[in-house]
């Protein structure tokens, strides 16, 4: 009896020193995973080493990458040139000679579709225009663009190089005084003081890296946006979301816009809103024309690169998807989870640019993708043969010394028709950003162009 009262004694205090031995190294082990984790925390908080003090004078994207090495050289990868099915860019040889000394330049696209030149007859856009490809080129491409040769304006500089520091230079500290400065001086004077492409003061604030919208255009144009909203005086730079600031980065240049005045100030015709009919009928209010075309006499207009107004309409928008999502998706490097700043097509990429939501096989993002695209591509050249139809009959009908007033309407509807038919054209994700938008877009550019030819009988 004695004994086995010893043997649970002993248990007793066996068990006490098991458990508090066991409870130590447990506490050890949970301190040790406490510390690891706050330090990995930390890290992925506060993962860069400060080598430079940056401030908002600094523009040169190298001095930038001292205390952000990553983020420089996958910025530094926009160089790359890789073709998807309808976007990337193609690098083609290109012999340098004195006017153009590129050494390689990516496909033209009114080679590749010449119906395009039909469309732009008389204006600067049937003599280069080119697949666009990542930001290192956008400075370079930009002044050697054959349609620089008949004299631009400094505007078409915002959206082009990194500005930030040039308005405060040419407006005395002034960004919006700066812009007005930029506009109405001639390209080659400006551009005389750019260096760089898009960099990082252009989206970042220099105090704490946060994202910031530096061209006043937009800051302008989504003023405009807000207000239809019923939101007044809006300040992008204070109100705006930082979801939304993913997303206003971007919208900064890649947006349809004109010159506005004999100042040529930068404009987007945001006033009705941001649909393709909204902003038609807004140039047609203030009797808008780009030029007038050569074949028919036509007061023409030509979208450029709607790709926010689009998006705009999609269902990645309305779900709260922001460009930087597909564009610059989060990589992994260490603990840390970047955004990768190789700015491209998100269809070289779609297991980090589309993985993130869906969770498919790359080939089944792909799939989808092509599916959009190809359909898309269908209706578009449906569009475009309705167009050059109606480019006929007006042609022909001028000819044959036809009323002055039906070829007025027939010239009127072709307008419409290739602006809408232009303004999907011109949205580079060949329908993918909104897939119905575009079908909507491009079945009331045909339907124009019939009436078109209608109104000729
Ligand atoms: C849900 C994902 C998604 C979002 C959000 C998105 N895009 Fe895209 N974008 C794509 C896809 C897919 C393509 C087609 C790429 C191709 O054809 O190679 C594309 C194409 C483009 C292209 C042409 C790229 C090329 O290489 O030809 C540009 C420019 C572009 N998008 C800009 C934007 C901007 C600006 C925004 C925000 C206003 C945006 N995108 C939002 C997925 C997205
Ligand atoms: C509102 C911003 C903005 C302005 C202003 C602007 N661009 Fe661009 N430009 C872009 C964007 C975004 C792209 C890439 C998308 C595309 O090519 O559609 C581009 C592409 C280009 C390209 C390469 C593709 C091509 O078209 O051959 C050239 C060249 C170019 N622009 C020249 C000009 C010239 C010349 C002007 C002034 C008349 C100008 N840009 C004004 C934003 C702008
Ligand atoms: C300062 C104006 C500007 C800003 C801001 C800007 N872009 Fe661009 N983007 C351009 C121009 C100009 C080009 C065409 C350059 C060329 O062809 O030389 C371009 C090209 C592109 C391309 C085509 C790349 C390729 O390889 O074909 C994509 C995709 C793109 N931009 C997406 C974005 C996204 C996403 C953002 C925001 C994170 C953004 N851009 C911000 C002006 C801008
Ligand atoms: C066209 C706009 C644009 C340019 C140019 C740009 N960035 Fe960014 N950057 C972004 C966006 C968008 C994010 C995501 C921010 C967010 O989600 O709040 C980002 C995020 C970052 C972050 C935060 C961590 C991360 O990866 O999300 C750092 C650091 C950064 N960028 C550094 C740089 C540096 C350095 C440069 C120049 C070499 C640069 N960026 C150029 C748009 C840009
Ligand atoms: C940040 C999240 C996110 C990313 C990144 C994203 N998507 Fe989506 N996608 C969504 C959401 C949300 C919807 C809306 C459907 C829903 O609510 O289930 C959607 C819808 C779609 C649809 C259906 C569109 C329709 O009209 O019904 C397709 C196709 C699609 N995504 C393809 C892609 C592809 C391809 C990519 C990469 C280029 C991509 N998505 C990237 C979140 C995302």
């Amino acid at each position: 009896m004695k004994a086995i009262l010893k043997w649970i004694e002993n248990l007793g205090s066996r068990a006490v020193w098991i458990i508090l031995g066991g409870g130590f190294l447990l506490g050890l082990i949970i301190a040790f995973l406490v510390a690891d984790v706050s330090s990995r925390i930390q890290e992925a908080k506060q993962p860069y080493f400060q080598v430079v003090e940056l401030d908002d004078s600094i523009t040169d994207p190298e001095i930038w990458g001292k205390n952000f090495p990553l983020h420089l050289e996958m910025y530094k990868k926009t160089t790359d040139m890789e073709r998807s099915r309808y976007g990337g860019s193609e690098a083609l040889p290109h012999i340098p000679d004195e006017a153009d000394p590129r050494s390689v330049v990516t496909q033209s696209k009114i080679d590749e579709d010449p119906r395009l030149k039909r469309m732009w007859a008389g204006y600067a856009f049937s003599i280069d225009f080119r697949e666009e490809r990542g930001h290192a080129y956008m400075l370079t491409d930009q002044l050697h663009t054959l349609r620089q040769k008949v004299g631009q304006p400094g505007t078409c500089l915002n959206c082009h190089a990194s500005t930030y520091n040039i308005y405060k230079e040419l407006g005395d500290g002034d960004i919006m005084k700066g812009f007005h400065e930029m506009n109405s001086q001639p390209y080659m004077e400006v551009a005389k003081k750019a260096e760089h492409p898009v960099a990082c003061i252009d989206c970042h604030s220099a105090s704490d890296m946060s994202l910031r919208v530096t061209r006043p255009a937009f800051m302008i144009g989504i003023q405009k946006v807000k207000k239809l909203e019923g939101i007044t005086n809006y300040d992008v730079n204070q109100d705006a979301t930082r979801k939304e600031m993913r997303t206003y980065v971007c919208a900064q240049c890649h947006v349809e816009y004109y010159f506005e005045g004999k100042e040529k100030t930068l404009t987007y015709p945001w006033d009705k809103g941001l649909k393709a009919d909204q902003i038609l009928a807004y140039y047609e209010q203030i009797a808008f024309k780009d030029w007038t075309h050569k074949d028919t006499g036509a007061a023409a207009l030509k979208a450029q690169h709607p790709e926010f107004e689009m998006y705009s309409q999609g269902i990645h928008a309305r779900s709260g998807v922001s460009c930087a999502d597909c564009h610059m998706p989060y990589v992994s490097e260490g603990a840390q989870k970047v955004s990768d700043h190789h700015v491209r097509s998100p269809y070289l990429n779609v297991d980090a640019a589309c993985g993130t939501c869906h969770s498919l096989k790359p080939e089944e993002h792909r799939a989808r993708i092509d599916t959009i695209q190809d359909t898309h591509w269908q209706l578009r050249n449906v569009a475009m043969d309705a167009l050059m139809a109606l480019i006929d009959d007006i042609e022909r009908a001028q000819k044959s010394g036809a009323p002055e007033s039906k070829l007025k309407e027939a010239r009127s509807y072709q307008r419409k028709s290739q602006f809408l038919l232009g303004f999907v054209e011109a949205e580079n994700s060949t329908g993918f950003h909104a897939p119905q938008e575009s079908a909507r877009i491009l079945g009331n550019a045909i339907d124009m162009a019939r009436k078109g030819q209608a109104a000729l009988k």
